[in-house]
């Protein structure tokens, strides 16, 4: 039996889109479906300062298909240098979003990120006042720490202290991936993206029988536990978690290495693969909620007036293997399991 079902256009309010021809190449399959998405910053130079988020808002408006009405949601990239005026010009501007804070060295192109907490707090004190967030990478890059207990070491090394010392400041906990994470985003002021991949991802998947590359992000996949605690939180319809993809392109040669690039392409297919799953744990009522409704009324913009239909089919749904870009080819998330549902075009 064939099933509809109608809700108001998504937002990604986590996305990597990268520059050039990865931009151009990868653009389209965003802007298919979401009316908008929060823009991460970390392009090689990053964006730092109100000058780049407009240099770079142009060019992804430039890139952008033909009658597109696609809004991108800019965010600054945290220095120890970044100047809190500029930072409240920005916010001022209507432009930029969000301040993204990665703990030096803990992902692709973090290396101008924060070492010293303390170089930062001007900025913070600035954000909380005016009541901009801060995006976080929580995971410490302490080389003695586990890479699967990054996230919650995160939490009481970083997180905590940081909380207590910018007590007004509205914090968003990205692509959290373990139920300490789920736990710990119930505080005051703190609110949670979840992606598609670790909707779907322990870390057997990534490592039994072979090592997948295409499922290789950062944070990496946790124990199915933690899978769970995700799961469970994404489809309760808690205002506190939506949809941030996480979305983060690279060419397949650099993937497919002896030392592999961390992040998993899921715009093409997010919003089947997400149906599919909401549908399978009795929760496809809260699809909307996750996708299009609070993620919006955290960034205290309005819900969108358009809406996409979702359509579930007898038959699988093929989708495109990869995606082919100037740059080079970019691997879809493979879920590994048949998906039915195929956004209506
Ligand atoms: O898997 C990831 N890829 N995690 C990140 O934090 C960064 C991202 C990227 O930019 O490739
Ligand atoms: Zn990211």
């Amino acid at each position: 039996m064939t099933q509809h079902i109608s809700i108001r256009r998504p937002d990604d309010m986590h996305l990597h889109l990268r520059d050039g021809a990865m931009l151009q190449g990868v653009l389209p399959e965003t802007t298919r479906h979401f009316a908008r998405a929060i823009i991460m910053p970390n392009l090689v130079p990053p964006v730092v300062t109100l000058a780049d988020a407009r240099a770079y808002h142009a060019r992804i408006l430039a890139a952008l298909p033909p009658h597109s009405a696609f809004e991108p949601l800019m965010t600054l990239y945290l220095t120890e240098g970044t100047d809190p005026a500029d930072v409240a010009a920005a916010a001022a501007s209507g432009l930029v979003k969000a301040v993204k804070l990665y703990p030096a060295g803990a992902t692709t192109n973090s290396q101008s990120g924060v070492k010293d907490f303390a170089k930062v707090a001007a900025v913070l004190d600035k954000m909380a006042e005016i009541g901009l967030p801060l995006c976080l990478h929580g995971e410490v890059t302490d080389p003695e720490v586990d890479i699967f207990d990054r996230e919650a070491v995160f939490i009481d090394r970083v997180l905590t202290p940081l909380r207590a010392r910018h007590p007004g400041l509205r914090m968003v906990m990205e692509h959290i991936t373990t139920e300490d994470g789920v736990a710990y985003a119930k505080s005051e002021n703190l609110v949670a993206t979840i992606t598609t991949h670790h909707l779907i991802l322990n870390r057997n998947h990534l490592l039994v029988g072979g090592i997948r590359p295409h499922y290789y992000c950062l944070p990496v996949a946790k124990r199915e536990k933690h899978r769970l605690a995700l799961r469970a939180a994404a489809t309760s319809g808690d205002t506190r978690f939506f949809l941030g993809t996480d979305s983060a392109p690279h060419i397949d040669a650099l993937k497919e290495h002896a030392c592999g690039c961390a992040g998993c392409f899921t715009a093409t297919n997010t919003m089947p693969i997400l149906a599919q799953i909401f549908e399978a744990d009795g929760a496809l009522a809260q699809l909307e909620a996750f996708t299009s409704l609070n993620g919006a009324a955290f960034y205290g913009l309005p819900p969108n007036t358009a809406r996409i239909t979702l359509t579930r089919h007898e038959l699988a749904q093929t989708f495109p293997d990869k995606i082919l870009t100037e740059a080079g080819p970019v691997t879809v998330f493979n879920p590994g399991f048949p998906l039915h549902w195929r956004v209506e075009p």
